[in-house]
């Protein structure tokens, strides 16, 4: 169930790199940069077809969902703001959450939906709904896990109350130096928790019995960092205990259902599970090789077939994901190289070039196996067969690289390459695990 192998007290995993030996050259996942790349490179909503579930703390209060923004009832100019950002109508988690945020008297929530489905524009307009400008303190708090996720999320905030030039935000980030002696006039404060504890306690720019509204977004990136989950509790305890509270996720793991429980009291839970994806369209081959030259020469042969559409190759490490795409530089293709070792801007500038077609071939690694749709790509080629830590065949990574979502998946082409008795054995368990789920 784990989308991300985790390591406690760490946000960085490294995988155990079998064959190419040393130096660490396996690719990481870092949670809060996958995240982060998401958003660099999604510019929509994440289509998912599945029906919402709630669970609510007054099972007979009645359950309202909205279907137009207008149903809010949201002060005009964010309203504006709301169209003005191209949104027509409530996404699927949108429909349920907003008018629960919104409600009076309060009431608190847990949502927990894939990333791209809407849940921070969800909060950052219940946050622009929820401030009184005319009262100059800070009444929203909002905790991230880094830097660049707070700023992720200002920039929606900002957009959005585009036409409510009186409410104010501040980010309370690491530099970010302030006047000590003055309390904070923002109505909004956004930011990563050890910051904004500093601004309660040490620094007092921020009353925290003052905040009325208390929003904890990727709860599962913020869990899986060191320090952030036990800060965000500190922050937590500084709140008057009627403060809203709303927590948001990508993922429902356990933890993260602890973590939440603690932190939210009486919690209405809303949940949109991810769409499955299936191999059913997928056609899927293997090829036998003896050794990587072996792998190259069939990679070459294949080539024709690769750049029809678009293809991504899936290698097990930088240092063979780099090989690759010199070696088939130098042949003369046309490839992107898409790796760990590269800053996460670089990595969504190389993606938005293979979105936009400028590159047909994409050779990569494990971290962009995940949250990458490219709607085009039709054929995948894994140059190294997926395997998970102690080197058995991860079948889920092989569903992330290969499957399609939805009942009218469109239809692709898959190619493993087998170069070894080991990598047989592991072909072989990935097509009796996926046989066994399709009875
Ligand atoms: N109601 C909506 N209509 C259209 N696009 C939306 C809507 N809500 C969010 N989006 C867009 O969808 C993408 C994902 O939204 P976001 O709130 O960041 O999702 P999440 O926080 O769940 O990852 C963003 O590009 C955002 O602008
Ligand atoms: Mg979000």
């Amino acid at each position: 169930k784990n989308h991300f192998k985790k390591n406690t007290g760490s946000n960085v995993v490294q995988n155990k790199i079998p064959d190419e030996g040393g130096e660490g050259d396996g690719d990481k996942v870092d949670l809060a940069e996958q995240s982060l790349l998401n958003k660099l490179i999604r510019h929509s909503l994440v289509k998912n077809r599945n029906q919402v579930e709630v669970q609510q703390a007054d099972p007979n209060s009645p359950l309202f969902s909205v279907k137009t923004f207008q149903e809010l009832r949201l002060k005009p100019e964010l309203l504006q703001g709301v169209f003005n950002m191209g949104f027509n109508r409530p996404s699927r988690i949108q429909e349920n959450a907003l008018p629960l945020m919104l409600a009076e008297p309060h009431q608190n929530l847990i949502a927990q939906s894939q990333s791209g489905t809407g849940k921070t524009a969800a909060f950052s307009l219940a946050m622009l709904s929820h401030v009184n400008p005319d009262n100059t303190w800070t009444q929203c708090l909002c905790v991230a896990p880094t830097y660049e996720l707070a700023l992720q999320i200002g920039q929606v905030i900002e957009q959005m109350g585009k036409f409510c030039p009186s409410v104010k935000l501040a980010y309370a980030i690491r530099g970010n130096r302030m006047d000590r002696r003055v309390k904070l006039q923002e109505h909004i404060v956004i930011g990563t928790p050890g910051t904004i504890l500093d601004w309660c306690t040490k620094y007092k720019l921020i009353d925290p019995k003052k905040i009325t509204m208390f929003v904890l977004d990727e709860a599962d990136v913020m869990i899986a960092m060191q320090g952030h989950r036990d800060q965000s509790i500190r922050i937590h305890r500084l709140l008057n205990k009627n403060c809203q509270m709303l927590l948001f996720s990508a993922t429902f793991e356990d933890s993260v259902m602890k973590f939440a429980e603690r932190v939210i009291p009486d919690p209405n839970i809303i949940r949109l599970k991810r769409e499955e994806e299936t191999l059913d369209t997928i056609k899927q081959f293997y090829v036998l090789c003896r050794e990587k030259e072996d792998k190259f020469t069939a990679l070459c042969n294949l080539y024709g077939c690769l750049t029809i559409a678009q293809a991504m190759i899936f290698c097990h490490t930088r240092k063979m994901a780099g090989w690759l795409a010199c070696s088939l530089i130098k042949e003369g293709h046309q490839v992107a190289l898409l790796s760990g070792e590269m800053a996460v801007e670089q990595r969504a500038a190389v993606i938005e070039r293979f979105k936009n077609g400028r590159e047909k071939v994409l050779v990569t690694t494990n971290v962009c196996s995940r949250g990458i749709d490219v709607e085009q790509v039709s054929l995948v080629v894994n140059f190294d067969l997926p395997v998970d830590v102690e080197g058995n065949a991860d079948n889920e990574t092989y569903l992330h690289r290969i499957g399609r979502t939805g009942r009218f998946g469109r239809r692709g082409f898959a190619v493993n390459m087998v170069d070894s008795e080991n990598s047989m054995e592991i072909i072989k368990q990935i097509e009796m695990h996926f046989s066994e789920i399709s009875f």
